[in-house]
Order: C-alpha cells, then sequence, then structure tokens
C-alpha cells in the first residue's frame, strides 16, 4: 500500500502521528500536532528512489594520522569557554538554546567578534535581524571593528554558497535554526521538517569541512515552531541560556556534549554594555545577606568541577487552608515534600498546619540531592523562629530514613566555603576526603558531622536553650 502523502508531527518532540489529535502521545503537550508534508523530510529517506544509483566506495582509514589544526578554537570568553568543554571543536555542530530574549544573540557576537579579532574566519547569519540592527548591538556592544563576516539570510543552499567562498570559515553561527529553510523540504520555515533538514544540511558542511558551526535555537511554550529538541539528538553538544526574570544574570548550562563534560556552566551578567563574565558565582547568588534572619541557610552546592556557595531561603507560616499550601522556586517540590515528611516521621518537626514556601536565592536552580540537608535547616529554623549562625555553610543527602548520607566533593565544598570567608559546617559524617584537610585546621576541624537528620534538629534547637542562657 502507498504510503499516506500526509502526517502529523509534533513540533515539541518531533515524534509522527498519522492522525491529529489534541494531544501528542510521546512528549505529553498540547496543541503541538501541526501537519506536513512527507516528502523531503528527514527519516523519510531520499525523496526520489526510483533513480537510486549504486553505491560510491569511500576511503577507509587509520586512527591514528595528521591532524592539520588545533582541534580546538578557543574564545577567550573563560565561561564560554568552560560551558563548551575548553572551546569550540571544529567539525562539530553546537546548539545554543534559550527563551526569546535571554541574550543569545549578544553572547554570540561576542563570541564572534573575540574570536574574530583573534584572526580566525568567522561568519555570522542572521535570519531574525537585519544587518542594521546586528550592527547596532555590535556598536552597543563595542565590537564594531571586529572583522566578522556577517549577512541576512535564511537560505540554506544560499548560505552554504556564501561560505564556501573564499577561506573556510573556522566558526560559522546561523541564529536562528527555526528561520532557515531548505529547497529540499518543502514545510513552511519552522516546522520541524524544515528544523530538521537545514540542521542536518549545516551539519554535513561542517562535518565534511571541519569548521566549527553554532545553531541558535529558541525555546518555545506554543508549538507553533518547533523547539531545539528536535535538533538536540543531531547535534554534538547542547547549551541552554537561561536566566529568570528580573535578574540581571544568565547561566550557560550543557546539557550535552560529545568533547567534555556535561555538567558545567557558564555565568554572565547582563549589563548595558553586553555580557559580562562573572568569575565566582557564589558572591552573586549569596547577594546581600542578612545575618540574623530565621529560615536561610548557605548551601555549598557544586556545579560540574565549581563550588557554587547558595543561600536557601525557607518560610513556614501557619496556614488558614484545609490543604497548607507547599511553593517552591528552583528546586523539586517533589524533594521538598519528601524531606517536609522524613522532618514528621523523624524528627517529631510537624508542618501538618503550616504553609511552607521554599526559594533559592537569586533565581538560581539547584539538581543536587546534597540540598537536602540545607532545606532541612533552613525549614526547621523557619518554624522555630531560631536563625542559623550567618558563617555555617550546609550540605548532604537525607535518605528516607532520616539518615544523612554523604555526597562527593566534600573537600571542594568546604574549601569554597572558607575562601569566602564562612567559619564552619555542617555536613555528613564519612566524607573521607575531609581527613588531609583537618590535618591544617580550617573550617573542617570544627565542622558538625551529624548522622541522623534528628542530630542537626536537635542541635538548631538548642541554640534556643543556649541563648536564653547568654541572657541569663
Ligand atoms: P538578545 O541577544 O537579542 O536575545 P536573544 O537572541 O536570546 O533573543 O538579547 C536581547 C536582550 O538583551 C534585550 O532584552 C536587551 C538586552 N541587552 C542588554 O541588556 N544589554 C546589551 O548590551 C544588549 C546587546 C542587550
Ligand atoms: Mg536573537
Amino acid at each position: 500500500m502507498a504510503k499516506s502523502r500526509v502526517q502529523f508531527i509534533c513540533q515539541n518532540c518531533g515524534s509522527v502521528h498519522q492522525r491529529w489529535a489534541g494531544k501528542c502521545d510521546a512528549c505529553g503537550e498540547w496543541n503541538t500536532l501541526v501537519e506536513e508534508g512527507t516528502s523531503g523530510g528527514i527519516g523519510s529517506g531520499p525523496a526520489n528512489t526510483r533513480n537510486a544509483r549504486k553505491g560510491r566506495p569511500v576511503v577507509l582509514t587509520t586512527l591514528s594520522g595528521d591532524i592539520e589544526d588545533a582541534p580546538r578554537i578557543i574564545s577567550g570568553i573563560g565561561e564560554l569557554d568552560r560551558a563548551t568543554g575548553g572551546g569550540f571543536v571544529r567539525g562539530s555542530a553546537l546548539l545554543v538554546g534559550g527563551d526569546p530574549g535571554i541574550g543569545k544573540s549578544t553572547l554570540l557576537t561576542q563570541a564572534a567578534a573575540a574570536l574574530a579579532s583573534q584572526g580566525h574566519r568567522i561568519v555570522y547569519v542572521s535570519g531574525e535581524e537585519a544587518v542594521a540592527q546586528i550592527r547596532l548591538r555590535a556598536q552597543r556592544l563595542g565590537v564594531a571593528s571586529a572583522p566578522v563576516e556577517l549577512a541576512a539570510e535564511t537560505n540554506v543552499e544560499d548560505i552554504l554558497a556564501t561560505i564556501a567562498d573564499g577561506k573556510r570559515p573556522d566558526l560559522v553561527i546561523l541564529d536562528s535554526i527555526q528561520t532557515l529553510w531548505t529547497d529540499l523540504a518543502d514545510s513552511a520555515p519552522g516546522t520541524v521538517t524544515q528544523v530538521r533538514a537545514a540542521a542536518q544540511a549545516m551539519i554535513r558542511y561542517a562535518k565534511s569541512t571541519g569548521a566549527a558551526i553554532v545553531l541558535v535555537g529558541h525555546v518555545t511554550k506554543e508549538g507553533q515552531i518547533a523547539g531545539p529538541r528536535v535538533v538536540e539528538h543531531m547535534v554534538d553538544a547542547v547549551l541552554y541560556f537561561e536566566g529568570e526574570g528580573g535578574h540581571h544574570y544568565r547561566i550557560l548550562r550543557t546539557v550535552k556534549n560529545r568533547f567534555g563534560p556535561t555538567d558545567e556552566i557558564g555565568v554572565f551578567e547582563m549589563s548595558d554594555k553586553g555580557l559580562r563574565e562573572v568569575a565566582n558565582p557564589s558572591e552573586l547568588f549569596l547577594g546581600e545577606r542578612h545575618a540574623k534572619s530565621p529560615g536561610a541557610a548557605v548551601f555549598a552546592g557544586m556545579e560540574g568541577t565549581r563550588p557554587v556557595l547558595v543561600e536557601i531561603q525557607a518560610l513556614v507560616a501557619p496556614s488558614s487552608l484545609g490543604t497548607p499550601r507547599r511553593a517552591v522556586v528552583g528546586w523539586d517540590g517533589a524533594r521538598l515534600s519528601m524531606i517536609l515528611a522524613v522532618l514528621e516521621a523523624h524528627c517529631g518537626v510537624r508542618f501538618g498546619s503550616h504553609d511552607v514556601y521554599l526559594n533559592v536565592a537569586g533565581g538560581y536552580r539547584i539538581s543536587e540531592p546534597a540540598a537536602d540537608l540545607a532545606v532541612a535547616a533552613a525549614l526547621v529554623s523557619s518554624l522555630t523562629g531560631l536563625a542559623l549562625p550567618a558563617d555555617c555553610v550546609y550540605f548532604g543527602e537525607i535518605s528516607l530514613s532520616g539518615a544523612v548520607r554523604p555526597v562527593a566533593h566534600a573537600q571542594q565544598r568546604l574549601k569554597e566555603a572558607e575562601k569566602l570567608g564562612f567559619g564552619s559546617a555542617v555536613l555528613p559524617l564519612g566524607s573521607e576526603e575531609l581527613v588531609g584537610a583537618n590535618g591544617s585546621g580550617g573550617i573542617g576541624a570544627g565542622a558538625f558531622q551529624p548522622t541522623e537528620l534528628a542530630d542537626l534538629v536537635a542541635r538548631i534547637a538548642g541554640s534556643r536553650r543556649s541563648r536564653v542562657d547568654e541572657q541569663d
């Protein structure tokens, strides 16, 4: 039977459906199925199978051999190089995703200018902005004199013909993938079929010539244009540029990297002259701390290879609702419920008639279970109204049995805390790495290492007694 000519493709995850439906079965998003023709679609194979030709043998080669260029091009923007794992890799494709307006074009303009000034050939193709707009941005960033080659174009064939002219570019930036279209696919620009076909053509170019390419992709809430998800598996590395509305800093997070670690972050601050690197993020996320306020605990976290200190704030207030509220910003809601349950079951702390709000300072997002201990400390502190010591950091995982479990990199976390002037720590027992540091004293020496969460709760509650004693 002939294959039907029409299919419905989810613009969020790219799964193919034979019939239209309100909800995509694969990713659960609503209103994302769009009708697209099948011809030219990626995965449907070459459109014309009738003139199929006999295969041409390719030359097989060996693992050893000469590599002409340095395999990476380093921008010199430290936070960007960190996130890419040490610079852009030649012959690779990198996807930079993020919400519209977050600063993707700004970041890449700065990177392009930095690289071009070093003598690399950099081509910046914008499908979203006119040349004049890009020039205006470059002036604002103070990089207008950098020899970046600029074009406003959206057709893939035209772009390929343009960059084939002259010396092979070292880096080609395509802003954005959603505006590109190729003659090979007959869907509208921005649909899954077009985005995939255009990305594939550009990736093929990168692999065959050794130029690095960067694809910019907007994250979309409405399924009207295809999101970066549909090209994530095709590219070598995926970076997401994130930020919270109202905050000035931005985090470049590595989600996938075939040539480097995937848990790195780069931190930037958006200023009126573009993005500025933030070499020490802890200072940013700690912000202005008010020493004696109950409900705040400093978590010593890790982002990839880098320690980051961030303040966790809890507010526990009596509730007038039948089902008290649990609201979380910057952390996992299910994990909060778990910590509350452990506190109730093993430590005798009751939250049943209280609303609980948890916030990670500065709009930062934590994914590490090591934050459990800091969260528990902040919750107990807010409930009892007893402020935690201002110079103390917390980290450790809490198990359902109420035990405090060791986490990795205890040494590095403590070192960062010490560097920023913290004098004490609460951390799990059994972080053996600590032994070496203790010899020289420091923050590790006076650390409190509970085995049970109840020990920490008792210590916080006990601070009330010692304070009363002081007053006597
Ligand atoms: P942009 O890079 O155009 O975002 P994207 O490409 O991700 O859509 O950034 C746009 C925002 O950044 C815009 O709201 C203005 C702001 N901005 C600054 O605050 N300072 C600057 O120097 C520049 C160039 C932009
Ligand atoms: Mg842009």
